[in-house]
């Protein structure tokens, strides 16, 4: 069915942003891991590892990785961090979490990362209980962006991190509409062919157009209490890693 919709009807028809993208990686969870690798042509994984060390995690830590669909993120973290270290993965969508379970339980690491079900505005763990926070193009779907950089804040103990890896804006004019147009046009085309999942594709660029800037987004994790924000480009601003301290 070829749908007309504007992405707040969209939203508005299933009962708000949160059901709207539960469902929609519920669909794609099995296709989820392989079509994220042909669509950045391999580069997610290096995105990862760079956000993994950032969070820089010490040995016996435990981190917290939000939307963590299936996995990767926190396995990056892992392996990144030596033993001992122990990462908490959460999401909102069970058939995301069940790829990473299986994923965990091939490779080995299911001891170390303990994946549930769960929400980043409303984290349910205590304050100051997780050394270090992080997630992977999760921020972009939240209804309430700030709201999930405070509850960030409150889980995090004081001296610990937060590192964002998400989709940005490419600010080089050139290569921005290079980005713009294989994001808007071409993504969205790869994935109802390979994928077989047009609507769900289509939401992945329209998902950027309201998403912030980078200097926006360091802006946003300020007014939520997060000091020394700073932020860097990869792969020419296509994604952005942000990473802020709690005082
Ligand atoms: C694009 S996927 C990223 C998955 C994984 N972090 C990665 O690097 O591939 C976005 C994930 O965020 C999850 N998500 C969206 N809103 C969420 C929320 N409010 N709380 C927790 N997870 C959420 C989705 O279910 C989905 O699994």
């Amino acid at each position: 069915m070829t749908t007309n919709f504007s992405l707040e009807e969209k939203f508005q028809a299933t009962g708000g942003k949160k059901p709207y993208v539960q469902r929609l990686f519920g669909r794609i969870a099995r296709i989820y891991d392989i079509m994220n690798f042909l669509m950045s042509f391999g580069l997610d994984r290096h995105w990862r590892s760079r956000a993994a060390r950032y969070l820089a995690l010490g040995t016996g830590e435990t981190g917290l990785d939000l939307g963590a669909g299936t996995a990767d993120l926190s396995i990056a973290v892992v392996r990144r961090s030596g033993p001992g270290t122990h990462m908490i993965g959460m999401d909102i969508t069970p058939e995301m979490l069940e790829q990473g379970r299986q994923k965990l339980r091939r490779i080995g690491l299911q001891s170390q990362i303990e994946l549930r079900v769960g929400d980043a505005e409303h984290i349910d763990l205590p304050d100051n209980s997780v050394d270090g926070c992080c997630s992977a193009f999760t921020v972009r779907n939240l209804a309430n962006i700030r709201q999930g950089f405070s509850e960030m804040l409150r889980v995090v103990r004081p001296g610990g991190r937060v590192v964002c890896l998400e989709i940005s804006h490419p600010p080089g004019k050139i290569f921005g509409t290079l980005f713009y147009f294989y994001f808007y046009k071409l993504a969205p085309l790869f994935g109802s062919i390979i994928g077989k999942a047009f609507e769900e594709y289509n939401y992945l660029p329209n998902s950027l157009t309201a998403f912030p800037k980078a200097p926006e987004l360091k802006r946003i994790m300020e007014e939520a209490g997060w000091s020394g924000v700073r932020y860097y480009y990869l792969s020419g601003g296509v994604v952005a890693i942000h990473i802020g301290t709690k005082q």
